[in-house]
């Protein structure tokens, strides 16, 4: 559908669920693809199992001496940086009233202040290539909130707001800032959820199924290619109408 030949993509999450597919996606249209998630062995495992050009960094995104370390290598490896795709997060869930600090901060930090962390790292090298495209994954909660998901619901609206602003900020050097907000999508992470609240999600799901990461991945390829070259401070849903 869409080819993208000596394109460089940056993926964060990139070692299971949606972030392996959008991995897998953009390696199989021809990108070099630079996958980074937290756990060193994973991340290696699933670049070697891609077909296509995947190189495996682990890194905490939500440190930042880390991101920068780690951002550092990935442009001099690729000789630049065209998309960076902000993936990577967690949920921790309970309700407001029973809610610690650390599972607040935990999210904050893994879901927002990583968005700003590694977009802030790209921007420079995209601003140098002369344009570029950053693709934020954020989350229906984000648009609807949801009870038991307050730090996950507000680090997913953040998200929203972040996108919107950095996307004022850079439009005049021709990089676009998007946002994808996938439904319920098959992963490890609604499967913690257990087979009684997927199936009650189920009917809130219009088009009657669970979203799948490829659903996710070709959104960010139609946003990384000349066909959404006119979008930015978006945020698309991409949920089988379950938010509408
Ligand atoms: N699944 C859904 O229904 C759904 C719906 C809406 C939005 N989303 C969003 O989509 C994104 C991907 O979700 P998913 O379902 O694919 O999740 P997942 O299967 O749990 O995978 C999460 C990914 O994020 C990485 N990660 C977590 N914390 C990290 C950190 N501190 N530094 C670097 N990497 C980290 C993990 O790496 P390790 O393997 O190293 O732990 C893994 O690659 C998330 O932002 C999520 O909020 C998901």
């Amino acid at each position: 559908m869409f080819q993208f030949p000596e394109t460089r993509v940056v993926v964060t999450g990139g070692s299971r669920g949606i972030g392996e597919a959008i991995v897998a996606a953009f390696a199989g249209a021809g990108a070099r693809v630079a996958a980074v998630a937290r756990n060193p062995e994973r991340i290696a495992e699933t670049a070697a199992r891609i077909d296509g050009d995947v190189l495996p960094f682990a890194c905490d995104v939500s440190d930042e001496a880390a991101v920068s370390e780690v951002f550092g290598r990935i442009t001099e490896e690729l000789g630049g940086v065209d998309v960076l795709i902000n993936n990577a997060g967690i949920t921790r869930d309970t309700l407001v009233m029973s809610m610690k600090a650390d599972a607040w901060d935990d999210v904050m930090s893994t879901n927002l202040r990583s968005v700003f962390l590694c977009s802030k790292a790209v921007l420079r090298p995209m601003i140098r290539q002369r344009g570029g495209r950053i693709i934020n994954v954020t989350s229906v909660i984000g648009l609807t909130g949801n009870g038991g998901q307050g730090n996950y619901a507000a680090s997913k609206a953040g998200i929203i707001g972040f996108t919107k602003s950095l996307a004022k900020e850079i439009a005049s050097r021709s990089i676009t800032v998007n946002a994808i907000a996938p439904g319920m999508i098959d992963t490890d992470m609604t499967r913690e959820l257990g087979e009684g609240t997927r199936e009650e999600i189920l009917g809130q799901i219009p088009l009657g199924r669970l979203g799948s990461g490829d659903d996710i991945a070709r959104t960010a390829m139609f946003l990384a290619s000349e066909a959404g070259a006119y979008i930015t401070g978006e945020t698309i849903r991409v949920d089988g109408g379950m938010a509408m």
